[in-house]
């Protein structure tokens, strides 16, 4: 029977009806070790005690009021947001995209505001990933995104990945700003070298535009900082974030200095659901989980065990994986054999990873992940990349 749903995702096979931990369950009971977290949106695994627990007890008090009123969980995630990063301000979205479209919103306004109407382009990077409504696909350029959905020129440009010269050469004084992601998710997992993140913000500061990072995916402790940018040290003007700050609930944000934020002043945007009280509820405990002392430097010591194992088995296995890349758990594995066919050996031990570009695979377990299911996971894949180097 052909599906009621659009054909826009394929036509998945596999079905799981519950999830704890690391594991899925399909029907029929068999368990799957999940490395995909929903792309890199289970945080914690699934169904983590605490986020059930803000959850059930946040539906019997109020599911949603509208931002016509004040919420007092969505405030105090606000807060906390910006007491552990560059922030002074933040706007809650339910998703990536509407996180990344505010933060494009926001550049032109902080321009406008200041008499500098004519800045309305963004630039941003080769093989970046920013979302799917109409600017990030426009801003993203990837061919099969864009193919019959542009017209005309919507205001973004782009420059190859780590070349400052393209960069300072592309801003002229129609440019609002820059985005980027300081670990490229969707285009194959990449660090953005803290090298070339420095010269963007100063050439940012210099020329008087401004810098956004999109870290949707790189967040919420998946490189072992809170967001990856911490690692470099280098702050943007702007941040979007999805994904993990929800661990399963839907949930975004757009974080800003207050100079950016400033002109966003009542009627300027909205959302309805936007800090709805059920997702900011859920958001709270995930960063009530996150934030506890030793949680990612422990989360990090299983990042580092997975890493081991990984290397050991490009070394025995040149011929099926050559390269891991990224930080912490926000793993690339780039395969020699097909991606695709390497996704699917695993799935066939039950193991789930996720497909990236430049013919890699992403491994995104939950950051409480165990020993134990690192372990497996590693075993698997070592399995995995016998049968594969035999068979080629
Ligand atoms: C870096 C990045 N930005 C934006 C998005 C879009 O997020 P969403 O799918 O929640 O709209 C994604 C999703 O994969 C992403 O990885």
């Amino acid at each position: 029977m052909i599906s009621a749903l659009m054909s826009n995702y394929g036509n998945p096979d596999l079905e799981f009806e519950r999830g704890e931990g690391t594991w899925l369950y399909t029907p029929g009971g068999e368990r799957y070790l999940d490395f995909t977290t929903g792309i890199a949106v289970n945080c914690l695994g699934h169904c983590h005690p605490e986020l059930v627990q803000a959850l059930q007890e946040q539906s019997t008090r109020i599911w949603h009021s509208s931002n016509l009123f004040r919420i007092p969980q969505t405030e105090k995630l606000a807060r906390r947001l910006v007491d552990h990063t560059f922030a002074d301000r933040v706007f809650f979205s339910n998703s990536g995209t509407e996180a990344v479209e505010a933060g494009f919103k926001m550049m032109r306004r902080y321009h406008y505001s200041r008499g500098d109407a004519q800045r309305v382009r963004i630039i941003s990077l080769t093989s970046s990933f920013h979302g799917r409504t109409l600017a990030p696909i426009a801003a993203c350029r990837n061919p099969v995104h864009i193919e019959g959905f542009l017209t005309g020129d919507p205001g973004f440009d782009q420059v190859p990945f780590g070349d400052i010269e393209a960069l300072r050469a592309a801003i002229t004084p129609a440019t609002a700003g820059v985005i980027l992601e300081p670990i490229q998710g969707e285009g194959g997992i990449r660090l953005t070298p803290f090298d070339y993140l420095r010269q963007v913000r100063e050439l940012c500061d210099e020329l008087g535009i401004l810098l956004m990072y999109d870290e949707v995916q790189s967040g919420m402790g998946r490189s072992g900082y809170l967001y990856a940018y911490m690692a470099s040290g280098i702050a943007p003007d702007l941040l979007a974030s999805a994904k993990g700050l929800g661990g399963g609930f839907p949930i975004g944000a757009c974080l800003s200095t207050e100079r950016v934020a400033a002109p966003m002043v009542a009627g300027t945007h909205g959302s309805t659901f936007g800090g709805n009280p059920l997702a900011t509820a859920v958001g709270n405990a995930v960063l009530d989980v996150l934030l506890a002392p030793g949680f990612l430097d422990d989360a990090m010591r299983g990042a580092a065990r997975l890493r081991a194992g990984l290397a050991d088995l490009i070394t025995r296995y040149p011929g099926v994986i050559s390269e891991q890349t990224g930080l912490g758990y926000m793993i690339g594995l780039k395969c020699v054999i097909s991606n695709g066919d390497f996704i699917h050996a695993l799935m066939d031990e039950r193991v789930l990873v996720v497909k990236a570009g430049g013919n890699s695979v992403r491994l995104l377990p939950p950051l409480n992940v165990s020993v134990a299911e690192i372990d497996i996971a590693l075993g698997t894949l070592q399995r995995v990349c016998e049968r594969l180097a035999t068979a080629g």
